[in-house]
């Protein structure tokens, strides 16, 4: 049994803000931001939330499948900024589609998270447990982003994407089958807690009642939560650490997905990378001597979206009828964690 992609949404924000409006809040240039990153502009919400992006995606990807809310069995929300703890996204998601049959749970894996994300869904539906699933990526970083800090305030944005993912036994005959190695593609994906300090963001959600100064400074204050936030509770990142991280887990891990596979380099058509930097896209084209036609990019409109990039970028070259059946595509993620994976899909 294996499971294929048959439908792909997205959704972005229609609010921007260019290099030029960045300018504005702190010491850079539309030319410094475009020449280190490659990025031009990012989509920001304004009345949007995560779950609202996850569960228009959602919509269309369900819409450009033909798949009914009802025939949804599982729902996985890649996200590390949801605007609910509980209940979680994917049940939020649930409850506005109406796909009353889903197990619905959320995933927090920064930037790797729709490629794994990915792999749980093909986990559960190869091995009979579920028969279709709906992915998703949502992202509203712009809550997270300190806007004064111009390492980081010039690389994210907003945006949600999501696929769905149907295994070929829909018929439903066969119920938990053995492995059948050479139907579906293994993934390969690492992790490395011991470097996550390179990518950090405090919890807004740790101030304790009993024992928390913060807490109790609220209390004696009478001050609310945002208030009390500082730096920690923001994005910081060691970016040149984050770059020479991706620049040779990358092309290392896409190389062991080939191999673990047998798929030669050439036979793949495109490698959908997540959206981090220019910079980044291309050294990984380099090392792997692959041509920069097989990278798609669209981090110049959007930055760099976290787990929802690479499924924006699918759902983009999708509606661009770029991709056909038989192509093999390279999905590849890293990010904070540290974390960091490839998986090969077949399109239907
Ligand atoms: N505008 C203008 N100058 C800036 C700047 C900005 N936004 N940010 C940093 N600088 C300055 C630095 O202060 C430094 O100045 P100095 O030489 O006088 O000290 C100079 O530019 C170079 O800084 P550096 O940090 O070496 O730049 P860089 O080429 O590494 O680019 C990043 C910075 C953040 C763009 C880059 O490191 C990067 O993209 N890293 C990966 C981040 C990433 O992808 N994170 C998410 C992973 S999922």
């Amino acid at each position: 049994m294996t499971a294929t992609i048959c439908g792909t949404g997205s959704y972005i924000p229609s609010y921007t803000m260019d290099n030029n409006d960045i300018a504005r809040l702190v010491e850079t240039s539309d030319e410094w931001i475009r020449e280190r990153t490659g990025v031009a502009r990012r989509h920001i919400i304004q009345d949007e939330t995560t779950v609202s992006m996850a569960a228009e995606a959602a919509r269309r990807a369900l819409n450009d499948a033909g798949v009914s809310p009802e025939e949804v069995d599982l729902i996985i929300v890649s996200t590390i900024s949801s605007n609910v703890i509980l209940p979680c996204a994917a049940c939020e998601v649930q409850k506005e589609l109406g796909a009353v049959h889903a197990t619905c749970f959320d995933l927090s894996a920064a930037c790797t998270g729709f490629v794994l994300a990915y792999n749980t869904a093909l986990a559960y539906l190869t091995s009979g447990v579920y028969r279709t699933a709906l992915l998703i990526g949502s992202e509203s970083l712009s809550n997270l982003t300190n806007w004064k800090d111009r390492g980081t305030c010039i690389l994210f944005g907003d945006g949600a994407g999501a696929a769905v993912l149907r295994s070929d036994d829909v018929a439903g005959t066969e119920m938990f089958p053995i492995y059948d190695p050479g139907k579906y593609f293994l993934p390969v994906t690492h992790s490395e807690g011991a470097k996550g300090g390179a990518l950090t963001c405090k919890s807004r959600h740790d101030f304790n009642g009993l024992t928390g100064e913060k807490h109790q400074a609220c209390q004696d204050h009478q001050a609310d939560a945002e208030s009390m936030l500082d730096e920690s509770h923001y994005m910081q990142m060691d970016g040149q650490a984050v770059f020479k991280f991706a620049v040779k887990k990358v092309p290392e891990v896409i190389g062991e997905v080939l191999k673990l596979n047998q798929v030669a380099p050439e036979e793949i058509d495109y490698y959908i990378m997540h959206q981090a930097n220019k910079r980044i896209v291309e050294a990984v084209a380099k090392r792997l001597d692959e041509p920069m036609e097989k990278f798609p990019m669209n981090l110049q409109e959007y930055g760099n979206t976290s787990s929802a990039s690479i499924p924006i970028l699918l759902d983009e070259l999708n509606r661009e009828g770029k991709l056909k059946p038989g192509q093999k595509l390279v999905l590849a993620g890293f990010g904070a964690g540290l974390t960091w994976g490839a998986s090969i899909i077949e399109w239907h």
